[in-house]
C-alpha cells in the first residue's frame, strides 16, 4: 500500500474515532467500557473466555486494531513471560493507549495490513471488532495473520456480520454519516471460506438477536433472565447448523494452526 493511502486511512480512522468520541455516533453515546460490556452481553461473554483460555502467561500475543489496548492490558501482570504487542493504525489510538498502558504492552501505529513483524513471530493473534474496519479484510486474513503466526498458532476474533436486520437497520437509519468509509461488516459465507481455506481448525459462534437481547435484559433488569439466554443461544445455534447463520448479528472465532 502507497503511503498516502495509509495516511488518508490513519486520517479517516482518527476522524470517526474523534466523532465517536463526541458522541455522534451510536458506539459513542455510551463510553467505551460500557460499550464493551454490552458486547460481552450479547454474546455472552464468549470473546472473553476464548481469550482467557488461549493468552497463558507464555504465549506471544500480538492485538490488531487493539484501539487503547484494552483486551490486552487485562493479561500484563508481573508473572507474564510472554510478550504483548498492540497494532493500530491511528496514532491517537496509540497515544490514548500509551498513556494507561503499563511497559509489558508494546504498542505499534501499523498497518494490519501490512504487519511490521517477520514471519511466525506471534503463538496468538487476537481482533477484537477490527477485521471490518479493514478494505480488504480477506488478505490481513489470508496473507499477514497467516504469515505472522506461529505454525500451531491461534487467531481469535469477534466482529460484527452483514445481513442481520436489526443491525442493518441501525448503521443505515441510525448513523450513515458518521460511519467510517472502510467499515463494512464481515459477509458471513466469505468470512467462513476465508478462514476454512487458510487454517487447519474453525470454530466459529454466531449471535443472533434474540439471545443477545435477553443477555442484556440480564445485565440491566433486577431478575435473571440468564437461563432464558442460554436456552435462545442454543436455539440459535441449531438454526445455524440448519444453514440460517447469515442473519446472525456478529460472530466470535477461533482459527487454529495456519496451512
Ligand atoms: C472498533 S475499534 C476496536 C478497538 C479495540 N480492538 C477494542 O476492542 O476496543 C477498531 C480499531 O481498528 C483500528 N483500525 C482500523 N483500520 C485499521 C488498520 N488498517 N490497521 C490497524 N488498525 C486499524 C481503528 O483505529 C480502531 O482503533
Amino acid at each position: 500500500m502507497s503511503s498516502d493511502h495509509q495516511d488518508l486511512k490513519q486520517e479517516e480512522i482518527d476522524r470517526y474515532r474523534e466523532r465517536s468520541r463526541e458522541g455522534r455516533s451510536l458506539t459513542g453515546m455510551i463510553d467505551s467500557d460500557a460499550w464493551r460490556a454490552l458486547r460481552a452481553a450479547a454474546q455472552g461473554g464468549r470473546f472473553d473466555q476464548v481469550c482467557l483460555d488461549h493468552f497463558s502467561t507464555d504465549v506471544d500475543v500480538l492485538s490488531i486494531g487493539c484501539g487503547e489496548a484494552e483486551t490486552l492490558r487485562r493479561y500484563s501482570h508481573p508473572n507474564r513471560s510472554g510478550e504483548l504487542v498492540g497494532v493500530d493504525i491511528s496514532t491517537e489510538e496509540m497515544l490514548r493507549g500509551r498513556q494507561g498502558s503499563t511497559e509489558a504492552v508494546e504498542l505499534i501505529t501499523a498497518d494490519a495490513e501490512e504487519l511490521p513483524f517477520a514471519d511466525a513471530t506471534f503463538d496468538v493473534i487476537v481482533a477484537a471488532t477490527c477485521l471490518h474496519h479493514l478494505p480488504d479484510w480477506q488478505h490481513a486474513i489470508l496473507r499477514e495473520v497467516r504469515r505472522v503466526l506461529a505454525s500451531s498458532g491461534v487467531f481469535i476474533f469477534s466482529d460484527p456480520l452483514l445481513y442481520n436486520p436489526l443491525s442493518f437497520a441501525a448503521r443505515h437509519v441510525l448513523e450513515t454519516r458518521d460511519r467510517s468509509d472502510a467499515e463494512v461488516p464481515l459477509n458471513p459465507f466469505t468470512l467462513r471460506r476465508t478462514l476454512e481455506s487458510s487454517f487447519e481448525t474453525v470454530h466459529l459462534d454466531w449471535f443472533y438477536l434474540v439471545s443477545p437481547a435477553v443477555a442484556m435484559m440480564d445485565k440491566y433488569v433486577p431478575f435473571s433472565p440468564g437461563r432464558v439466554a442460554v436456552g435462545m443461544h442454543r436455539v440459535e445455534q441449531i438454526l445455524f447448523e440448519k444453514g440460517l447463520y447469515p442473519l446472525a448479528g456478529s460472530v466470535v472465532g477461533v482459527a487454529e494452526s495456519p496451512r
